[in-house]
């Protein structure tokens, strides 16, 4: 009888009791280490349930600091409250990462906040103003307070004059809304502490927000980070009890980043299950780490400009022949035979020079200025990618002509 592909798979003993658990979309009844963060939230927002307008809010924090988590879940609980209170309340979050314009973040909170026969607003086409007017009604006709989260709001203020377009139209909108026992409210969440600086003072005076900052978690905070969420997600007995504190570990290098966590202990029992054991143990979050870099430097590696991997393989193939520290010279030798090998023209060592300062910038290679006294200013060049990661093979499977470059033979200085 013929196998089926996924027998193999299906029969294996699955070590997640329920893997949800350790996704990103999983939103935990609980969240340690944040108290302080949650208390602001709710001093503020309370407001809303004794009929008053709470002030806007902006939350910044690096990723992974519970930002998106903490405020879901205060608003999830503000609106249980109003409900039960009797209170009009409602919140609208919008990722401003997908919905990136003023007049997109408009329709969206206007089609959120839609009632019954009310018509839709189209994706564009309308004018800014009709946009307005409709979101201005319906929250007049729904009343009460309306509390509206722009996640990820930088990817909206960096555009231009988007964010300072759209914050200045929201914060006039209380003015209108006043009237008919409506309140708005804005919290802007950020990875950017200088995002503030960046808007229209005319703007920061007007919004006038509460600061909370949350603070990257450390390792002892990672770990009871990662405890319920891996009782819940994973079988007992299932880890080792030095799985959780070596991911809390790596991640707590990582800006204490609460995601990097997770991931690195969902791919560790992945890994366990892939090699058919039932205990996940270090190695396995080792073998994860790995995966992680290498899912995140791929695509960095694959999508650089023709000539920057031309002058990342000139460092990499002198590396592979012993040499570190290597200088602007010795890389730009070897990128001119690799230019010949591609049929491009060799750009002038000045420009090569600033492509280096853009792959240390990339955190791919690492380019420290050092003096050599009277013969002026050098580089010592070495590159930082994880010593297992094949970064020529993921070139040469990115484009032919790196196929070309990199089978070719060069003429190396040799270690010295
Ligand atoms: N204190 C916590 N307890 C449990 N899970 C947490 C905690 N803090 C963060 N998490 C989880 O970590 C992941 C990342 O958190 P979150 O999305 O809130 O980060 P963020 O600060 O919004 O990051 P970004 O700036 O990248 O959007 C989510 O899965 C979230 O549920
Ligand atoms: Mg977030």
């Amino acid at each position: 009888m013929s196998r089926n592909l996924f027998d193999n798979l299906l029969h294996v003993k699955s070590l997640f009791r329920d893997r949800r658990a350790l996704g990103h979309a999983f939103n935990p009844q609980n969240l340690p280490h944040r108290r302080d963060e949650i208390s602001a939230l709710v001093n503020n927002l309370v407001e809303a349930l004794r009929g008053h307008a709470p002030s806007n809010m902006n939350l910044y924090g690096r990723p992974g600091s519970g930002k998106t988590a903490v405020t879901r879940f205060v608003c999830r609980d503000l609106e249980s409250k109003g409900a039960a209170e009797g209170c009009k309340i409602s919140t609208v979050e919008i990722n401003c990462r997908n919905i990136d314009t003023k007049y997109r973040v408009l329709a969206e909170i206007g089609n959120r906040l839609a009632g019954e026969g009310d018509e839709a607003i189209p994706f564009t086409g309308w004018p800014a103003d009709k946009v307005f007017d409709r979101v201005r009604a319906r929250m007049q006709a729904r009343a009460g307070v309306h509390v509206i989260v722009l996640d990820e709001i930088d990817h909206l203020v960096r555009k231009g004059s988007e964010g300072d377009d759209l914050l200045y139209s929201l914060t006039s909108l209380n003015i209108g809304l006043l009237e008919g026992g409506a309140f708005c409210c804005v919290i802007g969440i950020s990875n950017d502490l200088a995002f503030t600086e960046m808007l229209d003072p005319r703007v920061q005076s007007r919004l006038a927000p509460i600061d909370v900052v949350f603070a990257p978690y450390n390792a002892t905070q990672l770990e009871d980070v990662l405890k319920p969420r891996a009782n819940k997600g994973v079988k007992e007995g299932a880890l080792d009890d030095a799985v959780i504190p070596l991911c809390a570990a790596l991640a707590a290098k990582e800006d204490g980043d609460a995601r990097r966590a997770l991931d690195l202990l969902r791919i560790s029992v992945q890994q366990a299950e892939q090699n058919e054991v039932d205990v996940v143990r270090i190695s396995h979050v080792r073998q994860a780490q790995n995966q992680l870099e290498f899912d995140q430097i791929t695509p960095t590696i694959q999508d650089l400009p023709l000539q920057q991997k031309l002058v990342l393989f000139s460092i990499l193939i002198n590396e592979r022949n012993g040499l570190n520290n290597i200088s602007t010279g010795e890389v730009y030798g070897t990128y001119e035979m690799a230019c010949e090998n591609a049929g491009e023209r060799p750009l002038t060592s000045r420009r090569v020079s600033s492509l280096i300062r853009g792959l240390d910038m990339a955190g791919i290679i690492t380019a420290k200025t050092t003096s050599r006294g009277r013969h002026g200013m050098s580089k010592r060049i070495n590159s930082c990618l994880p010593p297992a990661f094949d970064a020529l093979k993921v070139m040469r499977s990115a484009e032919p002509v790196m196929d070309v470059v990199v089978g070719a033979r060069y003429r190396l200085q040799n270690k010295l």
